[in-house]
C-alpha cells in the first residue's frame, strides 16, 4: 500500500512532482492557494506550458491518482508531505521565505504524527536544521529534497534526472526514497544541510560556467577569436563538458539569477565575500546590455527604430518570463524611444513591448533591427534570408544567443552582430 502524497504548490515543480508521481501509481493531492489555478486543473489543464504535461495530467485524473485542492479546506495531512511553494527573491536578495514557513506552520498544526515533510522548494542551507526540531517533536521527519528539473524539459528530467539528492535522518531518508524507487539515477544521500547547498551549489556553478564563457567572448572579439569554436574546443574536454557554454546575453529565469543572489547573501551573512560568485552576477548583468550598446553604437541613436524582439521566455519551450533577459532589454529599447515589437512562439507579453506580434514574420516585417533573445526552434530555424529581405535600414540582426547562420544574414544583405563571434565575412579566414 503506497502512502498518500501531498504536494504543496501547483507551480513548476510541485504540479510536475504530483502529476509524475501520480503516474508512477502515488495516490497524490496537490494544494494551492490560488483558486483559478486548481479550476484550471481539475479541468485537466496546466496553467502554464510545459512539454507532456497535459497528456499525463489527464490520465492520472481519469485513474483516480490524482486530485486538487485549497491549502484551506484540508484538514489533516498524513503521508509525504513535499513542499513546492516559491521562495522568491526579496529586495536585499535573500530568499523570501514566506511561503515555505506558511506551510511548515501549517504542517505542524494539520500534519498526523509520522508523516514526513520533504522540502522540494530551494531554501538557504539551514533552513531544515532550524525547522526539523519543531516538526520532530510532533513526531514529523524533515526531509531536504532539493529538485534539478529544468522548465521545458521537468517531465523527461523527472524520470531521466542525472542524479536524486536527499538529505535525511535514516528513517525519513527511507521513506522518502521509496518515491524514487522506479527512477534509475544515483541516490546522493546525506545530512539536511548540505543537501540544501547541493542545490545552491548546482545553481552557483552552472551560472558560472555561463558567466566565463561570456567572459571568454569579450576577449574573443578582442584578439578576434570566435568563441563558439572555443566552446567546442573546451568542451570536448571531459572534464569541462559542453553544456552551459554558449555565449550570449546570459542567463534568466526563476532559479538562476535568484539563487546566485541568495547564496551571495548567505555568504555575506556568514561574514564571507563570495567574490567569485559576485563577478559570475555582474557579468550577467552586463551581458544584457549588449544589444542595447551595440544597436545605440551601430544607429547613434534608437529613437523612431522598430526593433523586433524574438524569443521572449527566458529559454525555450516554456512560458515563463520571470527574469527575462528579454524583459530587460525591451524596456531599454522602450525607454531609449524605439518601438519594440515582441514575437514569441508561445503567446507571453510583459512592460516595455510596444506590439506584439502574432507571427515572426509579422515582427521582422519593416524593422530596422532584430534581436534574437531566446533560440526558440520556430525561429532559429525560420527562412532568414527571406525575413531579412523584409527588414529596413541595413536590416540589423543582434543574435543574442548565437544561434542564427551569420551567412544567412550577410548574403541577404542585412548586418549581423554575434557575442563573440567574427564581426564580418573577412573574419571568417581568420
Ligand atoms: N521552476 C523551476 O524550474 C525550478 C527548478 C528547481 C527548483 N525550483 C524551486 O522550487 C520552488 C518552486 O518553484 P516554482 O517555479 O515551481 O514556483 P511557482 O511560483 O511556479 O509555484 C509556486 C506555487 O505555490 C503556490 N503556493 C503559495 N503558497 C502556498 C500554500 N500555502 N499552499 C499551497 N500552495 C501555495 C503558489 O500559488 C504557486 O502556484 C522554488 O523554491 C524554486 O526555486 C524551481
Amino acid at each position: 500500500m503506497r502512502e498518500q502524497v501531498t504536494v504543496f504548490g501547483a507551480g513548476y515543480v510541485g504540479l510536475v512532482s504530483g502529476v509524475c508521481l501520480a503516474s508512477d501509481g502515488w495516490p497524490v493531492r496537490v494544494l494551492d492557494v490560488d483558486a483559478a489555478k486548481l479550476e484550471t486543473l481539475r479541468a485537466g489543464r496546466s496553467p502554464f506550458f510545459e512539454p507532456g504535461l497535459d497528456e499525463l495530467l489527464r490520465k492520472a485524473i481519469s485513474d483516480g491518482m490524482l486530485e486538487f485542492a485549497l491549502t484551506s479546506e484540508v484538514e489533516s495531512v498524513t503521508g509525504i508531505a513535499i513542499i513546492a511553494v516559491g521562495t522568491p527573491a526579496t529586495t536585499t536578495g535573500s530568499a523570501d521565505m514566506s511561503y515555505v514557513r506558511s506551510v511548515l506552520e501549517f504542517l505542524e498544526e494539520h500534519a498526523t504524527a509520522g508523516s514526513v515533510a520533504m522540502m522540494k522548494s530551494t531554501v538557504p542551507p539551514g533552513t531544515g536544521e532550524r525547522y526539523a526540531a519543531r516538526l520532530e517533536s510532533r513526531g514529523i521527519s524533515y526531509v531536504s529534497n532539493p529538485e534539478f528539473l529544468r522548465e521545458g524539459s521537468a517531465v523527461t528530467d523527472w524520470f531521466k534526472t542525472d542524479r536524486i539528492v536527499i538529505g535525511a535522518t535514516a528513517e525519513a531518508l527511507r521513506r522518502a526514497s521509496t518515491l524514487y524507487a522506479n527512477i534509475d539515477a544515483p541516490v546522493v544521500t546525506c545530512d539536511v544541510t548540505s543537501a540544501e547547498m547541493i542545490k545552491y551549489a548546482s545553481n552557483a556553478f552552472l551560472a558560472t560556467k555561463i558567466s566565463f564563457i561570456n567572459e571568454i567572448a569579450v576577449l574573443c572579439d578582442l584578439v578576434g577569436a570566435n568563441v563558439d569554436e572555443v566552446s567546442r574546443g573546451i568542451g570536448l574536454d571531459g572534464r569541462i563538458g559542453p553544456a552551459f557554454l554558449r555565449a550570449g546575453i546570459g542567463y534568466g529565469g526563476s532559479c538562476f539569477p535568484k539563487d546566485t543572489r541568495a547564496l551571495d547573501f548567505i555568504a555575506t551573512l556568514n561574514g564571507y565575500s563570495f567574490d567569485l560568485l559576485r563577478a559570475v552576477i555582474e557579468v550577467n548583468a552586463r551581458q544584457r546590455l549588449l544589444p542595447f550598446r551595440a544597436l545605440k553604437a551601430h544607429f547613434g541613436s534608437l529613437e523612431g527604430l522598430r526593433i523586433a524582439l524574438l524569443g521572449l521566455t527566458f529559454k525555450p519551450d516554456t512560458d515563463d518570463v520571470r527574469e527575462s533577459p528579454a524583459g530587460e532589454i525591451a524596456s531599454l529599447l522602450h525607454a531609449e524611444g524605439a518601438t519594440v515589437v515582441g514575437f514569441n512562439p508561445i503567446p507571453v507579453s510583459f512592460d516595455g513591448l510596444d506590439e506584439v506580434s502574432e507571427t515572426l514574420s509579422g515582427a521582422v516585417a519593416g524593422a530596422d533591427a532584430a534581436i534574437l533573445a531566446t533560440e526558440w526552434q520556430e525561429i532559429v530555424r525560420a527562412d532568414w534570408p527571406a525575413l531579412v529581405t523584409t527588414m529596413s535600414n541595413g536590416a540589423v540582426v543582434f543574435d543574442g544567443r548565437n544561434a542564427l547562420q551569420a551567412e544567412d544574414i550577410r548574403g541577404a544583405g542585412g548586418t549581423y552582430i554575434g557575442v563573440g563571434r567574427p564581426s564580418g565575412p573577412s573574419d571568417s579566414t581568420r
